[in-house]
């Protein structure tokens, strides 16, 4: 069964980027798709850290733009890191008006935390770590109130139809449903992708299950430009007690006093980094990769910490150490670097353009370059916000031209998954987790990447049929290797142990498109010898 489904806009996903441009796009007709429940289905309801704005009397916008470039190893466009700090007080503005109730003092003051890289107590919260749930619930909230919007939830797109690089329009389908040919085309001018990052690539993520680039591969496919596909953040704190997916346990947490510690109790960040526990992510990672690399266990000495402070300003990290057993007042608790956040994705430029004329993208499925080799922390909510209305601003002041009536062929679209190939599958998404974990993670080098090429090709061969998510995350996993196998230096959180510096050959962000990536695997010069 087909249907047709015409609108002015399609918003793809309902995390704070998807939201925050479908409020904004009032009063125009937009319809917002949800992959589960709303207000279910993002990462950005996982988010404990909150917004990054420079509120406080000793903070500038000037000084959030410096932390952010510092952090971010280059490769930042400065003018977009500017836009982003500038406008970062208008939005916790525009949030409070709207409901969002900041953690303040008993005097009306802002509570700002410290995370990592911050010269300034800047990150405002909501009840503690929950930020990210309590923001999503208000935006919730806002967007079920207005009469522009249509919500469908448990929907899925499965690709971007654009032709000339223009857009054309969406297929989609629901998920509910067992029946496989319930296809919806929908037809509508301006798509703005917002489907979140690529985190569950890894092994160990701190991103939710479904997280896996899905919208990437939807735009490499249909031809958009990707950039800076290479840079991928692990956060160092992901509690590490075997659970897929990893517990963040929020950086604000070190930001209070907490430290990293070794099994002999060695204070191991100490001498590192002039910040210490508290310097960019992409270093502790790296120093924490490299003692388990050697042996070692790594852990978070939060011993000095009182129970009751815990409770109140870490609520969800406390639950999760009381569900694991974990006593952090008299042991240590284990940690592991996680995949967290993908600074690249689809090209977008500074109006939040892809290059497909009418598909935009928002958050972290794009790459605006603001944050460059490596994000500065909490300044990923604020770049969805501040895209996502200025999105909606640039659709809302466009010309449209209207999307030819035509037919479509939808079998070509149809899943190949069935129930006998879902089990099939699961094992071989496993395989390719652990194989960028392994080869395309925290460390990197020549030989590494070459492997891992060529056992994304086993995978793909046997897996055979490969169902939808399968399919995009093979894609996903060649996409972000091929990049690094490009960067032969190190820079933010791609670090090559063979390229081990940053080199002025590559102070460059790296755009290309899926036909520049097949052109090069299908020379299968990766299966070179390796030693
Ligand atoms: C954290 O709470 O440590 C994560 C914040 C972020 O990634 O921006």
């Amino acid at each position: 069964m087909e249907s047709l489904h015409s609108t002015d806009v399609v918003v793809i996903g309902s995390g704070v980027s998807g939201l925050m441009t479908a409020i904004s796009l009032y009063p125009r007709k937009v319809t917002l798709i949800s992959k589960k429940k709303l207000g279910e289905a993002s990462s950005s309801a996982w988010a404990q850290g909150g917004i990054a704005a420079a509120i406080g009397k000793d903070d500038s916008p000037h000084i959030h733009f410096q932390d952010t470039i510092n952090a971010s190893s280059g490769l930042n466009e400065e003018q977009v890191v500017k836009f982003l700090t500038e406008n970062a007080v208008d939005i916790i503005y525009y949030l409070e008006n709207i409901g969002v109730k900041f953690d303040k003092d008993e005097a009306n003051n802002f509570i700002f935390s410290k995370e990592a890289a911050h010269s300034r107590r800047r990150v405002v919260k909501i009840n503690g770590d929950n930020s990210g749930k309590e923001i999503i619930k208000i935006l919730v909230q806002k967007i079920k109130s207005l009469n522009n919007v249509t919500i469908l939830e448990n929907v899925t797109i499965d690709e971007i139809v654009a032709e000339n690089e223009k857009i054309v329009g969406l297929i989609g389908r629901h998920l509910g449903d067992n029946i496989v040919d319930n296809f919806t085309f929908f037809k509508a001018p301006h798509v703005v992708l917002a489907t979140g990052g690529l985190g569950s690539m890894y092994e160990h993520t701190t991103n939710p299950r479904d997280i896996y680039g899905e919208g990437i591969a939807m735009a490499a496919r249909a031809g958009a430009s990707l950039i800076d596909m290479e840079f991928v953040q692990f956060h160092p704190t992901g509690l590490d007690i075997g659970l897929d997916p990893t517990p963040l346990l929020t950086e604000a947490i070190r930001g209070d006093g907490a430290k990293f510690i070794d099994e002999n109790d060695n204070y191991f960040m100490e001498g590192v980094h002039p910040e210490k526990d508290l310097a960019p992510r992409d270093i502790v990672s790296r120093e924490i990769q490299k003692l388990k690399d050697m042996g070692h266990s790594t852990f978070l000495d939060c011993r000095h910490f009182n129970e009751k402070k815990m409770q109140e300003n870490f609520p969800t990290a406390y639950n999760y150490l009381k569900k694991a057993n974990i006593d952090f007042t008299k042991e240590k608790i284990p940690i592991t670097p996680s995949a967290h956040y993908h600074m690249g994705g689809v090209f977008v430029n500074d109006a939040g353009r892809t290059s497909i004329e009418g598909l935009w993208a928002c958050g972290e499925v794009s790459s605006t370059g603001a944050h460059g080799a490596n994000r500065l922390a909490s300044n990923s909510l604020l770049e969805a916000f501040v895209f996502g209305k200025k999105i909606a601003e640039n659709i809302n002041n466009s010309i449209t031209t209207s999307v030819k009536e035509r037919k479509f062929n939808f079998q070509q679209y149809l899943p190949k998954e069935k129930t006998s190939s879902k089990i099939r599958a699961k094992k071989y998404i496993w395989q390719l987790r652990c194989t960028m974990q392994d080869l395309v993670g925290v460390y990197r080098n020549e030989q590494k990447l070459k492997k891992a090429l060529i056992e994304i090709d086993r995978i793909e061969r046997e897996a055979r049929d490969l169902s939808a998510k399968l399919k995009d995350m093979v894609l996903i996993s060649r996409l972000i290797t091929y990049a690094a196998l490009q960067r032969k230096e190190s820079r933010g959180a791609h670090f090559r142990s063979d390229y081990p510096n940053k080199s002025k050959d590559f102070l460059f962000r790296k755009k290309f498109i899926l036909k520049d990536m097949m052109n090069f695997l299908n020379k299968k010069e990766y299966f070179e010898k390796i030693a």
